[in-house]
């Protein structure tokens, strides 16, 4: 929900020009309205077939995102125990969470078993051992499902595709019936569901489907062979357009694809969308700091900088970037920079843009998801603030970090 008004850019009700003159920039700002229309387009789109959303807590982990998501009836996929205590903070019900991700340890076991999460997605055999053993010292039954790795190429950025037998993620799907096999022997555990998750950023869903039909082959040997599978989580990697002009499938078309193949199955589906809730929800304010010329190249400095935003230095990835007021000034071409002393810290390399002078803001678009959750403090720069808007009011849902919190914890 992020539209110009006359020259002005607004999220939902709120001019971003007000929003980052009253918070300063850096600022990631997000809209209500579009994580909950996000999030209940997949609600929506399973209609009567039993299914859970769990949001992916790593696309962005801010405790008021985790509140509304909530409040709205998602679940959780976390990845760590410090996903969990956010979620919990957030007020969201441990008995909807997933814990997935391919090196849990004993502690976040232990901790995800005590708070009573709803399952653990698997990816190896030790792990497997290693939750029953916990479970068995807490006198716990838990379900799992071992994320199966189908070996089907999702066609994204090399370092976002996991669905490969190469990618060290989930477990050789031609080896995972003999895992569930072996894995009646722990007592603690119980065989309830199959996971895959093949990608991120996808934007043909083709390669979904495929897995999903995969899954679901495995799904119905599996209940053959007397597994109680009852939950079949598909996981997320469903794209965003980031470019004008690129187009991403619908949540609704996307999800009612893979209702075609599941809806007879009697299995509760499970996904685990991050970017294709929050990633449209979210811009990165950034102020210009100055203008210069090397030679032909020129160059905007702005006050965001790659510990702000990794995804452009780390995946070449690309964010349109705009003016927050539009000017009548020419369209120019240059790379959009921060002030970090790295040759890779940029947001843009050679974009045509709208020209902007020092003290003009841009945002950074489609920011919401892997922007503030990837961000670091490189260059000791404090991270941003995060302001949450709903219609024409917004609050400031993370305070911009001081000075004293860049050394919290540190002894001389
Ligand atoms: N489930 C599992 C097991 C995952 O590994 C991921 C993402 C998701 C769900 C959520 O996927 P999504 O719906 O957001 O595509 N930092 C990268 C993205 C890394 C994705 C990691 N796993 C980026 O900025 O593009």
């Amino acid at each position: 929900m992020f539209l110009y008004s006359g020259n002005d850019l607004y999220c939902e009700g709120a001019a971003l020009a007000d929003v980052a003159a009253r918070v300063g920039t850096p600022a990631y700002v997000y809209s209500t309205q579009t994580i909950l229309d996000n999030f209940h387009a997949y609600d929506q789109a399973f209609g009567d077939i039993p299914h859970l959303v769990c949001y992916a807590v790593k696309a962005n982990s801010s405790l008021a995102l985790l509140a509304l998501l909530a409040r709205a009836g998602a679940g959780f996929d976390i990845v760590s125990g410090g996903e969990l205590f956010r979620v919990l903070k957030a007020g969201g019900d441990a008995s909807t969470v997933v814990f997935s991700g391919v090196g849990k340890t004993a502690d976040e076991v232990d901790y995800a078993l005590a708070q009573g999460i709803h399952a653990f997605n698997c990816e190896s055999e030790g792990e497997l051992a290693l939750i029953d053993a916990i479970a068995a010292r807490r006198g716990a039954q838990v379900g799992f499902a071992v994320r199966v790795n189908p070996d089907v190429d999702a066609a994204t950025h090399p370092y976002i595709s996991t669905g490969l037998s190469q990618h060290k993620f989930g477990i050789d799907i031609a080896a995972a019936a003999a895992i569930y096999a072996r894995a009646r022997q722990f007592r603690n555990l119980s065989a309830e569901g199959v996971s895959c998750h093949i990608g991120s950023q996808i934007l043909d869903p083709k390669p979904i489907f495929e897995a999903v039909d995969k899954v679901l082959a495995l799904a119905a040997e599996l209940r053959a062979q007397g597994h109680p599978i009852r939950r079949l989580d598909l996981g997320g990697g469903l794209g965003v357009a980031y470019r004008e002009g690129e187009h991403a499938p619908a949540i609704g078309d996307f999800v009612r694809g893979m209702d075609a193949r599941l809806r007879d199955s009697g299995l509760r589906i499970e996904v685990e969308p991050g970017r294709s809730i929050v990633g449209p929800a979210g811009v990165l304010l950034t102020r210009v700091l100055y203008r210069k010329c090397n030679g032909s190249k020129e160059f905007v400095i702005v006050d965001a900088a790659m510990n702000d935003l990794l995804r452009p230095s780390l995946y070449r990835a690309h964010h349109e970037i705009v003016p927050v007021r539009k000017s009548s000034l020419p369209r120019i071409t240059a790379d959009v920079v921060g002030p970090v002393c790295e040759t890779g810290d940029f947001l843009a390399r050679d974009r045509e843009m709208a020209d902007a002078m020092p003290g003009d803001y841009l945002a950074v678009m489609t920011a919401g998801a892997y922007g503030f959750a990837l961000s670091s403090n490189y260059n000791s720069r404090p991270r941003a603030v995060e302001a949450l808007v709903e219609g024409a009011t917004f609050r400031v849902i993370r305070t911009r970090e001081t000075y004293a919190d860049l050394i919290r914890g540190e002894t001389k």
